[in-house]
């Protein structure tokens, strides 16, 4: 609509002024709709002295990297570098169980990944028309990330660290570092899916459940390890895959397949086996501040158990989680 195309010529305009006609701008961008609508505003707002980049964490989905450098470089022509640190987070979350501490050494390993792309940026811009400093840092903030962040984050507890909002470095937040540029951060969701169309990124990428920063790391209780986050990724990978086919995908706001804290007994043909126990989760919800469990056809929801005990291996369970937002979250951590 027009309020949303006016939208995005005042913000251009205010991201050009902000910026300025030398600084340089990096961005966080994931492949979900909120980091590739913030993208394409910088590229229109400032060409390629914006720089978004993509840290495989090693908690993305099943080709999650390669479709995104697809979408983002190839498709909508930003300026893109891959940072490949798989090892780099799964290293420093070996032998981690605790929640909060997970989502603080993922959010501050992303920060100081960004610090060095951003220092490398500089050097390589030296004596090019682009030379100038890195000085902001975009992230694809939404309203609901900033209120819940705010509302929830008293003097003794905070319930959640959402790392895009709550978990920067004091060192980014109070100016010295990187200024923070978030030019989403009032507007709903579907105000950004509606941005997202007027600026022709593609349906299915507009459409997409959101994915958190943290990726895979807060669907998986306990321990992130290779072998675990390898089980989520294949049960994830089918279960989406049986939702996009039978053609129920946009009725639910998110849906993904975790992985619980232990094992259970089951048995394969004649052998008991000691395997893990996959969690499915999928959620109505309009703000994503409270949310229902989604009501899955029985039949459909018994098959996706059987293919995922049947073809992923070491897998003796599935569960699907019927809590509701509250007293539950949409994520397991
Ligand atoms: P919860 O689990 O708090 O999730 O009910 C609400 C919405 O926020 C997303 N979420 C995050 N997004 N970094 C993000 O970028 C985070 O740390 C994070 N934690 C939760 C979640 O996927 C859901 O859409």
């Amino acid at each position: 609509s027009w309020v949303m195309g006016d939208f995005v010529q005042q913000e251009i305009a205010r991201i050009r002024h902000l910026v300025g006609d030398r600084a340089q701008v990096i961005g966080a961008v994931s492949g979900g709709v909120d980091s590739t609508v913030a993208a394409k505003l910088m590229k229109e707002a400032i060409g390629d002295r914006f720089h978004a980049v993509l840290v495989d964490n090693g908690l993305m989905r099943l080709n999650e990297c390669a479709q995104v450098k697809a979408t983002l470089s190839e498709h909508l022509g930003i300026n893109l570098t891959v940072v490949d640190a798989a090892d780099l987070f799964l290293g420093r979350l070996a032998g981690v169980l605790e929640p909060e501490k997970k989502r603080k050494i993922i959010g501050s390993t992303f920060i100081d990944l960004f610090e060095k792309e951003a220092e490398r940026i500089e050097k390589e811009a030296e004596n090019t028309p682009n030379a100038g400093k890195v000085e902001w840092f975009l992230q694809g903030t939404l309203y609901p990330d900033v209120i819940e962040s705010l509302s929830f984050k008293g003097p003794s507890a905070t319930i959640k660290t959402h790392h895009n909002v709550g978990g920067l470095p004091e060192r980014m937040m109070n100016g010295q570092g990187l200024r923070l540029l978030e030019p989403l951060r009032l507007l709903f969701k579907d105000e950004v899916r509606e941005i997202g169309r007027s600026l022709n990124i593609h349906r299915d990428l507009i459409m997409r459940h959101p994915f958190p920063g943290p990726g895979i790391g807060i669907r998986i209780l306990g321990e992130v390890t290779a072998e675990r986050v390898e089980i989520a990724r294949k049960a994830d990978h089918i279960y989406i895959s049986a939702i996009r086919e039978a053609g129920i995908y946009d009725q639910m706001s998110q849906a993904y397949a975790g992985v619980d804290t232990n094992k259970a007994v089951g048995v394969m043909g004649d052998t008991r086996v000691y395997g893990y126990i996959i969690i499915l989760r999928a959620v109505t919800t309009s703000d994503f501040m409270s949310a229902e469990a989604f009501e899955f056809p029985w039949a459909l929801l018994q098959k996706i158990a059987r293919t995922i005990v049947n073809s992923v291996d070491g897998v003796s369970r599935v569960t699907y989680d019927l809590t509701s937002k509250p007293p539950g979250t949409i994520e397991l951590e």
